[in-house]
């Protein structure tokens, strides 16, 4: 039998059967009245990078189920003197940390991390390489409008090469079955980043893209990288902004999301982030529901 869900790090590690089991109890998550499944328990936040809604969310999630939550950030705490990543991860566990949610520039430091420490590690974004919890927020959000992921159309138009955001919703939508379009300038979308999981395909035209579409999901642009490239900010606005126009090419039922932050003007057209389709307030929402879930999940295997 597969070991119960110890850590959560990416969602290449999970399985359908772990993921529908995460959204069902996300589902049945209500922050308002939440069950008080982590009384007693410690859950540290250790973001080595900014964040508003992962760090929220999470701290929201583990306090609404009970559980006591720290906020360590890498400016005001021993990381600054120089603490390496694995003896601040032993120092937490000293401390009583029962959990820690972690958010790192360096794509594998939660891993390397939960090799060292005995305590479930979450993934909460790492470098280029995985957002767990984004891609289950998503992939709930999703399900709440489309009843099913498989066989959806779902492009994800923007900054694909620099997305863990990407990364994770690919792998895990491609393991229900769904079909999976990056698209964007080819600095941004090389063709390559589609070999990341069956189904995905990358597409440099965004017309072509959002036909027949069910979910559009926008990545923020960094203005600063661009810098260098092929494509000029007005160029990248011009043929891969989301507009109300280019939205009548996808379903008349497809929903926009967008991980946030939001670039105003640049990724996605206000009319569009406003507009009815928009799910980006649900997803956040969402945020805090699933991490609940995780929390409770990972903790609960942890016992
Ligand atoms: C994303 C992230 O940090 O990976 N934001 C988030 O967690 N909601 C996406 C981004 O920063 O563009």
């Amino acid at each position: 039998m597969k070991p119960r869900l110890r850590c959560l790090l990416g969602t290449d590690q999970l399985t359908v059967t772990e993921i529908d089991a995460l959204l069902t109890l996300a589902r049945r998550m209500d922050p308002n009245r939440p069950p008080q499944l982590l009384r007693g328990k410690r859950v540290v936040l250790l973001f080595y990078e900014p964040s508003t809604r992962t760090r929220t969310s999470f701290e929201f999630a583990a306090k609404a189920l009970g559980a006591a939550t720290t906020l360590i950030t890498a400016t005001s705490s021993s990381i600054e003197k120089g603490e390496s990543l694995i003896d601040t991860g032993w120092t937490v566990t000293s401390l009583g940390a029962d959990a820690i949610v972690m958010r790192h520039p360096n794509s594998g430091a939660p891993y390397l991390l939960s090799r060292y420490i005995p305590v479930p590690v979450i993934n909460a974004g790492d470098g280029l390489h995985q957002h767990p919890s984004q891609a289950l927020l998503d992939a709930l959000t999703i399900t709440n409008h489309k009843k099913r992921l498989k066989g959806l159309r779902v492009v994800i138009v923007g900054d694909v090469f620099h997305s863990r955001v990407a990364r994770s919703n690919a792998i895990l939508l491609s393991k229900f079955g769904a079909e999976v379009i990056f698209c964007g300038p080819p600095d941004l979308v090389p063709d390559v980043s589609a070999t990341i999981a069956p189904g995905v395909v990358a597409c440099h035209d965004l017309d072509a893209a959002l036909q027949g579409a069910d979910v559009v999901m926008s990545l923020r642009i960094q203005k600063e990288r661009l810098a260098g490239k092929q494509i000029s900010l007005e160029d990248y606005i011009a043929k891969f902004q989301v507009t109300p126009q280019r939205m009548k090419l996808a379903r008349p039922s497809a929903i926009v999301m967008h991980p946030g932050p939001i670039v105003r003007g640049l990724e996605l057209a206000n009319e569009v982030a406003d507009g009815p389709q928009s799910c980006m307030h649900e997803q956040v929402a969402n945020g805090v529901k699933t991490r609940m879930a995780i929390l409770a999940t990972v903790l609960k295997a942890a016992r």
